[in-house]
C-alpha cells in the first residue's frame, strides 16, 4: 500500500492555513502562489465527491475520488430506500418503515459516543448482533422482551441494508410504539421510533479499537429546557442508550470468545440469524473482490486518492524505499 511521504504531513496543514476555496471549491487565493506564473488554479482545485439524497432526505456521501464512483448509489443500496419499493422483487416490500417516516419533524440533538462501555471489539463483531434478534431475550432481558413482542418480531433482507421491525406488545403500544432499525452495509445503521431516531455509525480506529457513535434526533416540538424535553431524554433516549451499552458489552464479551477460540466457525440458526450470514457474505465478497483488483492492478486501490495523487506517490522513490518507518 503506498504511504504519503512524511513532509507532506506538514505541507498540506501550512498551506491550507493560507489557502481560500469557493463554495465550487474551485481554489480562490493561495497566499504566494497564484501570483506565480506556472501555478495555475484550476488545476489546484479541491476534487469533487459524490452525494445522494433519497425521498426521506437522508444524504450520504461518497468519497470516492473519480467522475463516476466505482460503486455508484444503486449498487449499494438498490431500491432501500424508495418509498414503495417494487413488489415483484420483494414478497414482503408492503412492509416499508419510510412511509411512515417523517422527514421534515427532526431536529438533532446530540451524538453518544459508546466508549465507556468498551472499545475492545472489531466492529464487524457488532455489525454481527446487529443483524439478529436472537440475542434480544437474554441480551437485553430488563427491556426488549418486557416491552416487544419479540415472537412478532420480522427482519426484511433488503439490498444493501437489512431491515429490522420490532413491535411493541399490544399493552406497550401506546407507550413504545413500533421500533425500526435499518442496518445498512457495512457499517451505519438509522433507527426510529415514533419519538426518536438515531443515525449510528462506528470510528474503526484499528483492528481492536471501535467507538459506536449515535446520532441522536428528537421531534421539534420539544422544546430546549423544558420538563417534556428532560423527560424524553431520561425515558425515551435513556431506554435506548441502555439497550445500546448492553450491546457494545455484548460485542466485547464477543470479541473475547473469538480471541480465546470460544466462538469460532459454527452453525448459524437458519431462520433467526439469516442475516448474519447475508452480513458476512457480503463482507466476504467485497473483500475478494478488492484483493482481486489490486491483483490485477498490481498495486493498492484506494478509490478515495484521486489517480494523479496515487500516481504522484507510487513515483516517489524515498516512499518506495521506505518501510513502515515512512509513518514517522
Ligand atoms: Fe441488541
Amino acid at each position: 500500500m503506498s504511504e504519503s511521504p512524511p513532509y507532506e504531513s506538514w505541507l498540506r496543514p501550512t498551506l491550507s492555513t493560507y489557502m481560500t476555496y469557493l463554495p465550487n471549491g474551485a481554489l480562490h487565493t493561495a497566499r504566494e502562489y497564484t501570483s506565480l506564473p506556472n501555478f495555475p488554479p484550476a488545476e489546484h482545485s479541491l476534487f469533487k465527491i459524490h452525494t445522494h439524497i433519497t425521498p426521506q432526505g437522508f444524504i450520504f456521501v461518497n468519497l470516492d475520488s473519480s467522475p463516476i464512483p466505482f460503486i455508484p448509489f444503486a449498487t449499494q443500496f438498490g431500491d432501500d430506500f424508495l418509498p414503495t419499493p417494487n413488489p415483484s422483487s420483494n414478497p414482503n416490500s408492503h412492509i416499508n418503515e419510510y412511509e411512515l417516516f417523517s422527514k421534515d419533524s427532526w431536529t438533532y440533538d446530540h451524538t453518544w459516543e459508546s466508549s465507556t462501555a468498551g472499545t475492545r471489539y472489531n466492529w464487524k463483531t457488532f455489525a454481527d448482533g446487529f443483524q439478529e434478534c436472537y440475542h434480544c431475550a437474554t441480551g437485553h432481558p430488563s427491556t426488549l422482551p418486557r416491552d416487544f413482542s419479540l415472537s412478532s418480531y420480522y427482519l426484511r433482507q433488503g439490498f444493501g441494508a437489512s431491515r429490522h421491525f420490532l413491535p411493541a406488545k399490544t399493552e406497550k403500544e401506546d407507550e413504545m410504539g413500533e421500533s425500526y432499525i435499518t442496518w445498512l452495509y457495512p457499517m451505519g445503521a438509522i433507527i426510529f421510533t415514533g419519538t426518536l431516531m438515531f443515525i449510528a455509525r462506528f470510528d474503526a480506529q484499528v483492528a481492536l479499537d471501535t467507538r459506536y457513535q449515535s446520532e441522536t434526533y428528537q421531534k421539534k416540538d420539544l422544546a430546549k429546557p423544558s420538563h417534556r424535553y428532560d423527560e424524553w431524554l431520561a425515558k425515551d433516549v435513556g431506554y435506548w442508550r441502555f439497550v445500546e451499552v448492553e450491546d457494545v458489552e455484548l460485542a466485547v464479551a464477543a470479541q473475547r470468545g473469538f480471541m480465546n477460540g470460544v466462538l469460532g466457525r459454527g452453525r448459524l440458526h437458519s431462520v433467526q440469524e439469516h442475516a448474519v450470514k447475508w452480513y458476512q457474505d457480503k463482507v466476504r465478497e467485497t473483500l475478494t473482490q478488492h484483493a482481486e483488483t489490486e491483483m490485477r492492478e498490481g498495486e493498492a486501490v484506494d478509490y478515495s486518492i484521486p489517480k494523479e495523487q496515487a500516481a504522484f506517490e507510487e513515483a516517489d522513490a524515498v516512499c518506495k524505499m521506505m518501510g513502515p518507518e515512512i509513518e514517522w
